[in-house]
């Protein structure tokens, strides 16, 4: 039975030769695409006497002067940004908006328009620094920033509006019905697509619109100096096997978000519509072209007016919202295979780590732990007790993860199908019958995350008495939620499928995952309310398809990729865009998950994804084993030095995602996020921040002897290996297979813990060591972030807070400024190392009058480093008190 079915699977796997490019469109495969790229011309116009602006709303209505089609327009105000809404001015078509994306707060932030004039043919506006100029024949919109323009919409023409009509005497093709690939695509509606252009004056570069496997600065799609034509942008949740580097094609998540920046102006256009949605991006006039396209929904589009990086995160963050704030342990290094067999195996590989001395938190079970990948359930011969294993790996401070996808196996006989089918909770097929699709349990039917009840219901399965064999120290991956369907087209659902209220697949593909990962989450946060009490515990679910506003639910990853160099180098860019889309906790398949990495490529992987926000080794199921000391001695000690810097710097790292919850700030960064002024870093992706305080320049090449590296102005910069400074500047430097390129940057101060434990639990009460590297002038300012690593106590306070300053020859501690909290925490501040003080005169350093033991040393407990950093030891300093520690030239202490 069970060979039976595997082989019905392997015959219907669309992939077993590596990306088939002629799996998955082009724009000339979709209709709304064909007819409406690049098409221009269409005449649009405001009806002057629609025009009304009151309180933060300009209103007005729009004409489609060749079918007289009228549509409903709004201009919102909020703060910092400006919100351009487009309907059908007869709300009775219905049109799809979004839902639960945009935070419910939000109407709080509207900010009235202050009207500056207004005539027959435009109207202007005036928010605080920005202005809007709504232009009426044709429609146009100019957004000035200080007085410039920073963004204009449908300054080419390209606005379209395509309004519902009844199915009569026209009937073009593609307009009523499409096939792809013997696909047929019923199209109940007809054409529905939205178009429209936006410039960006003076940019050169773009970013973001994630997922691609492409540069950060996105290459032009269009226009391209042989006047060749790429494919746009393709935003389509996809799962796509062995996916392509360097390619516009859609991959498993997407967040319309686009970010423009030039030097002393940042903004960024957000789009909110879960259909497919192509966008062109264009070098021209001195700036960037842009246009965007969809098959369906409604116009939603907010433009952030920055002027900052880092006031765009927020502006963003203040539509979507921010990351959750992840446990501790989520934190650590996660160990993943397609599969670990069984609980030998499990109980095996968690050993292995300790007999290595190589710290982990997580091991991970993918889908052969099923009982034939019936979610929910054990394969009760491989693994027949599954509380035990866990509570095994627990007693050791770490967690497990299993795998639950939202196809469910139809099978009258497994719970979960049974009871989803009889209340109802299925996606349906056009016919209204449920949707039948294959994917790993054979025929399978997928729950309708759009109808609220199938949540509410789904969370509850986790819940312990519900999940058998599961406790407390179980959490969740959500793989396929794209949702792949493996005879389905391109690998996906039909989109003329029914969701909840009778909307169209179509509408909500893009948002489908996001809602998956959502009720999981949710289930896991209502499950550590029943175990914890009110301070629960915090949910952690990785998600492979994603959407706007999935940085409130959990991590992501970038899904199937494999052990290539160029994978590698691809993931640093990937990682980035993903974070300047808002979602910060976010990794790559460490290794590759398809194929078997030599020993460099593995080496070089661990050392750059020791960085990564979400680090996790994962393989496919026909790859050889490759835990981290499967590859010699040598390799073994180079993992686990990049490893144990993981964790060493997980008090930097927790204090970094807490700035992300509380504002949106990435936690990887471009070099330009952190330095707008430098244009040479508009675009730069070969190296990044982690936070402000950290440079890091892994090796990404084979063979490497030399790392070309330049660091940004005004330095100085410290080696984070040595502590030696390094001017700004180009620098080529020499490397070794031990070497991981990483600069502490001038002016910062990073908490760090030394001691080598086995896990992120095993550290709580280890003492840190802050690392103060000093500026020019010879400050110095971080802070640390602590609570409980797990529960909601921090929202009652629960937790410490603090900032570090060093100014004058004095490092003090006091509360952050945002408020510094309470929390019994034990942790102490152990050593200090500064870095920059003037050399060649002797330090001294006291506390309270009292000296305190210094001496030169490394940076971090490494033997071996040369001793470039002025080191007090053996201190005790309080976490949650304030105090001072003056350092003394000539090493005299009074
Ligand atoms: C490309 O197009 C531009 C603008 O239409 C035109 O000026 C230029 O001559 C074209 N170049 C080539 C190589 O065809
Ligand atoms: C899931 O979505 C609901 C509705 O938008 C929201 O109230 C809830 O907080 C979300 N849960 C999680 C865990 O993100």
């Amino acid at each position: 039975m069970r060979a039976c079915a595997w082989l019905a699977i392997i015959a219907l796997i669309p992939w077993t030769s590596g990306f088939k490019v002629e799996d998955f469109k082009r724009c000339s495969d979709s209709a709304f695409c064909t007819r409406l790229r690049g098409s221009s011309g269409e005449a649009y116009a405001v009806l002057p006497n629609s025009v009304a602006v009151a309180g933060s709303q300009i209103s007005a209505q729009v004409k489609h002067e060749a079918s007289g089609a009228l549509f409903q327009l709004a201009i919102t105000a909020y703060e910092g940004t400006v919100r351009l809404t487009v309907d059908e001015a007869d709300p009775s078509v219905g049109r799809f908006h979004v839902p639960e994306v945009l935070l419910p707060e939000l109407p709080q932030q509207e900010r009235p328009w202050t009207k500056v004039s207004q005539t027959r043919s435009s109207l202007r506006a005036s928010l605080g620094a920005a202005a809007v100029e709504l232009g009426y024949s044709p429609l146009k919109l100019v957004l000035n920033v200080d007085g410039a323009p920073a963004v204009t919409f449908n300054a080419d023409s390209m606005f379209a509006f395509e309004h519902r009509r009844a199915k009569g005497e026209e009937d073009p093709e593609g307009w009523w019905e499409e096939m792809f690939k013997g696909h047929r695509d019923s199209k109940p509606k007809g054409p529905e697509a939205i178009s429209f252009d936006l410039a960006f004056p003076g940019v050169r570069h773009v970013y973001g619109l994630p997922q691609h496997a492409s540069a950060l600065a996105l290459p032009p799609t269009t226009g391209l100096a042989d006047n060749a034509t790429s494919e746009p942008y393709r935003l389509y949740n996809l799962d796509v096997f062995e996916y392509a580097v360097d390619s516009p094609f859609g991959l498993y998540g997407s967040i319309p978000l686009l970010w423009a920046q030039r030097l002393g102006l940042t903004v960024a256009a957000f789009w909110l519509n879960a259909a497919e949605m192509y966008v062109d991006v264009e070098h021209a006039g001195g700036g960037v072209r842009t246009q965007w396209v969809a098959e369906s929904g409604v116009l939603d589009l907010f433009l952030l007016l920055g002027p900052s990086p880092a006031e765009v995160s927020r502006q963003y963050a203040r539509l979507t919202g921010t990351t959750a704030m992840p446990q501790e342990f989520a934190l650590g290094y996660h160990q993943c295979r397609w599969n670990y067999r069984d609980e030998a195996d499990v109980r095996a590989v968690d050993a292995g780590f300790d007999r290595h001395d190589i710290p982990y938190d997580v091991i991970w079970l993918d889908i052969e732990h099923t009982d034939g990948k019936r979610y929910f359930t054990w394969d009760a011969a491989l693994f027949p007790e599954p509380e035990a294993l866990q509570e095994d790996i627990a007693s050791r401070g770490r967690r497990t993860v299993t795998i639950i996808d939202p196809h469910i196996k139809r099978d009258p006989g497994y719970h979960i199908y049974s009871e989803a089918a009889r209340l109802d909770y299925f996606v349906k097929d056009r016919d209204g019958k449920e949707f039948d699709g294959w994917c790993w349990p054979g025929s399978s039917a997928y729950l309708d995350m759009l109808n609220p009840a199938a949540r509410d219901w789904w969370a509850k399965l986790f819940q312990l008495d519900a999940y058998k064999g599961s406790t407390p120290h179980l959490y969740v991956w959500n793989d396929m939620n794209e949702p792949s369907v493996f005879n389905g087209p391109e690998i996906t659902m039909h989109k003329d499928s029914l969701h909840f209220g009778g909307v169209e697949h179509r509408s909500v593909h893009n948002l489908y995952g996001a809602l998956y990962h959502n009720a999981t989450a949710q289930g896991l946060l209502e499950r550590g309310t029943a175990v914890h009490g009110e301070d629960g515990d915090r949910p952690f679910v990785l998600s492979r398809a994603f959407f706007a506003g999935s940085q409130r639910i959990g991590p992501i990853w970038t899904g199937d990729n494999s052990a290539t160099w160029e994978q590698l180098r691809i993931s640093v860019p990937m990682l980035l865009s993903i974070g300047l889309a808002g979602l910060p906790f976010s990794g790559a398949d460490v290794g590759g998950f398809f194929g078997n990495p030599e020993e460099e490529l593995l080496v070089r992987w661990y050392q750059a994804g020791a960085f990564y926000p979400f680090f996790r080794g994962h393989a496919h199921l026909d790859t050889k084993r490759r835990e981290p000391w499967l590859f010699g001695e040598a390799a073994t000690e180079r993992i686990r030095v990049a490893i144990r810097a993981r964790y060493a710097m997980l008090p930097y790292l927790y204090t970094l995602f807490q700035a992300a919850h509380a504002e949106g700030l990435p936690i990887m960064r471009p070099l330009a996020f952190e330095f707008p002024g430098e244009a040479w870093a508009l675009g730069a992706d070969d190296a990044f921040m982690l936070g402000p305080g950290l440079l890091v320049a892994p090796v990404l090449e084979p063979g490497a002897a030399q790392r070309a590296l330049r660091l940004p102005a005004p330095g100085p910069w410290y080696s984070a290996t040595t502590g030696e400074a390094a001017a700004p500047g180009e620098h080529t430097l020499d490397v070794t297979l031990d070497s991981v390129p990483a600069y502490l940057r001038g002016g910062a101060i990073l908490p760090f813990k030394e001691r080598a434990r086995r896990s992120t639990g095993a550290m709580a009460r280890d003492p840190l060591t802050l690392v103060v590297a000093l500026d020019a002038a010879g400050a110095a300012a971080g802070e640390l972030y602590v609570d409980d690593g797990r529960s909601f106590a921090y929202r009652r306070g629960v937790f410490l807070h603090r900032r570090f300053e060093f100014a004058g020859s004095v490092l003090t501690s006091r509360p952050a400024p945002g408020g510094g909290g309470a929390m019994a925490s034990g942790v102490t501040v152990e050593r200090l190392v500064v870095l920059g003080l003037q050399p060649g005169r002797e330090w001294g350093a006291q506390r309270d009058g009292a000296p305190l033991d210094v001496a030169p040393g490394p940076l971090l407990l490494r033997p071996g480093l040369p001793r470039s950093a002025l080191v007090v030891r053996k201190l005790g300093l309080p976490l949650d008190a304030d105090w001072a520690v003056t350092f003394l030239p000539g090493g005299a202490v009074a």
